[in-house]
């Protein structure tokens, strides 16, 4: 069907050899789950569609250009993603906004192409974007215009997903249980047969968050497996069989998270105790006086966010994490034995921007309030992983920024690995022990010149110094 469009909008479709970012994002998020529909609006070639169906999601999908036919159902989730960056007219951009959220029953997602790929996209000025040669249309958005239009067409709140990725739920409820899920991800149940193994679950669990779990919680093959149980024997069971000490760390994790999560939800607008998710209502029972106190904590934690002397004591004080002139450094393993200020501001900046699927360390900076997120593919392997981008919010502006490293031929890289880890991490040991070695052979002498690739390499070669795996060795025919 020829459409009478002021560009070439189905030029923009291309084709996909893998599942879009944002499908990912939403698969990984829990959000196409077997059972939902799926309406992939303005589909273009399909590729998504065809993925999705590959992993038994009920998905249909629709296209002014490539699939008119049949018209567009109304679905448990729709996706819209990279259509409106295409669209040329605004007023028309705003009504497949609406209409994509019309049909949606549950959630929207929607993404657009971003600011940052400003370089990849040559063109001239047109309406509010750029005419390609190819006739093309792109509007690129800035993570936080993405979401302010969303949010105020939809009039909903929304929730940054990832970097250009944004969720609007239909219901309120869908977005709490939503921002819930990214403080404390849906606890792993042991796989369990019979009772025996049914009550080993359950005292895992009871470790793992400091309380019994409700029935809701449970699986419901465990639901069933321990239902000839009455309350007063499952509670001494797992008095009997949970760790004291594990139990005590449980409790007091799931009282920092609480608290993350309800100082996340001043920030997004706090609702009253029966709208939590039902494992966060029974959180509040079992670690806090009432809902009232445990809000007061959190109003504690956000005013201390604001307190650049406070940051800055966490930052000092912290168990895991380099700490620089400028920043805290926390590897991604060890983002949680970070103190929960401190997780507090890593967690709004991923709220309000979207945090990128990829990233390694997360760099908070103590002067002002910005976070990035630093993307170091081969941190586990290359005993000086080399930058591959970075992401960064600033918290006061809300405005982000992406920088890649991939063309680039002296990337940073970085030095004194176990720094970003927690003490105990498996790795940390062996890495402390090339520091070591590279601190024995004078590699750290002009700290400004190794900051990357080739200062390094220049550095290695003057102290006559290679690397073998996470060993330094002497590089042949180097003089002692
Ligand atoms: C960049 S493609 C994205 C295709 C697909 N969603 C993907 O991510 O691969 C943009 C698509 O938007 C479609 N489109 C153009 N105008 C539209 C509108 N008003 N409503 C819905 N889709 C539209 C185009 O036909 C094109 O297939």
């Amino acid at each position: 069907m020829e459409q009478a469009w002021g560009s070439e909008r189905r030029r923009t479709a291309i084709g996909r050899s893998a599942l879009s970012m944002p499908a990912r994002q939403a698969l990984a998020d829990g959000q196409l789950l077997t059972g939902r529909t799926v309406l992939d609006y303005g589909c273009g070639r399909g590729d998504d569609l065809r993925a999705l169906e590959q992993l038994e999601c009920r998905v249909s999908g629709w296209d002014p250009f490539y699939r008119p036919e049949p018209q567009p159902r109304t679905s448990d989730v729709v996706l819209l993603t990279y259509v409106l960056n295409v669209i040329e007219d605004a007023a028309e951009r705003r009504r497949a906004l609406l209409q994509a959220w019309e049909l949606a029953s549950t959630l929207l997602v929607v993404s657009a192409r971003l600011t940052w790929e400003k370089t990849k996209v040559k063109g001239e000025k047109f309406a509010d974007g750029l005419l390609t040669s190819r006739q093309t249309f792109q509007h690129l958005y800035g993570p936080a215009e993405l979401r302010d239009y969303v949010q105020q067409a939809t009039d909903v709140r929304v929730v940054a997903a990832a970097p250009g990725v944004v969720y609007a739920f239909k219901d309120d409820r869908a977005r709490l249980s939503y921002l819930a899920h990214r403080v404390v991800p849906d606890a792993q149940w042991l796989a369990s047969q019979d009772t025996a193994t049914a009550v080993s679950a359950l005292v895992d669990f009871c470790e793992r968050r400091g309380r019994m779990p409700l029935i809701v919680e449970m699986p419901p093959e465990v639901a069933q497996l321990l239902a000839h149980l009455k309350p007063t024997e499952l509670k001494r069971l797992v008095c009997d069989g949970a760790d004291t000490r594990q139990m005590a760390e449980g409790a007091r994790r799931s009282t920092l998270n609480t608290l993350l999560y309800l100082a996340v939800e001043l920030f997004n607008g706090r609702g009253p105790f029966a709208g939590l998710p039902v494992a966060l209502q029974q959180d509040v029972r079992s670690f806090f006086r009432s809902y009232k106190e445990a809000c007061r904590r959190a109003d504690r934690l956000l005013l201390k966010l604001r307190d650049d002397s406070y940051v800055r004591g966490a930052m000092q004080a912290s168990a895991a994490g380099k700490l620089t002139p400028t920043a805290l450094y926390v590897h991604r393993r060890a983002l949680e034995r970070i103190p929960t200020v401190l997780r507090l501001y890593e967690h709004c900046a991923s709220i309000a921007a979207g945090r990128p699927a990829r990233w390694t360390v997360a760099k908070l900076k103590h002067q002002g309030r910005a976070v990035s997120w630093l993307d170091y593919p081969d941190f586990d392997t290359d005993p000086h992983p080399r930058l591959a981008s970075s992401y960064l919010v600033d918290l006061h502006t809300l405005e982000a920024s992406h920088l890649s490293y991939a063309h680039s031929s002296n990337r940073p890289l970085l030095h004194r690995k176990h720094e970003f880890l927690a003490p105990e991490d498996a790795d940390a040991a062996r890495y402390r022990r090339l520091t070591e070695a590279e601190v024995r052979a004078g590699l750290y002498e002009h700290p400004r010149l190794i900051g990357t690739e080739a200062g390094w390499e220049a550095e290695l070669a003057r102290c006559g110094r290679q690397l073998r795996g996470h060993r330094l060795v002497r590089r042949p025919g180097s003089m002692e």
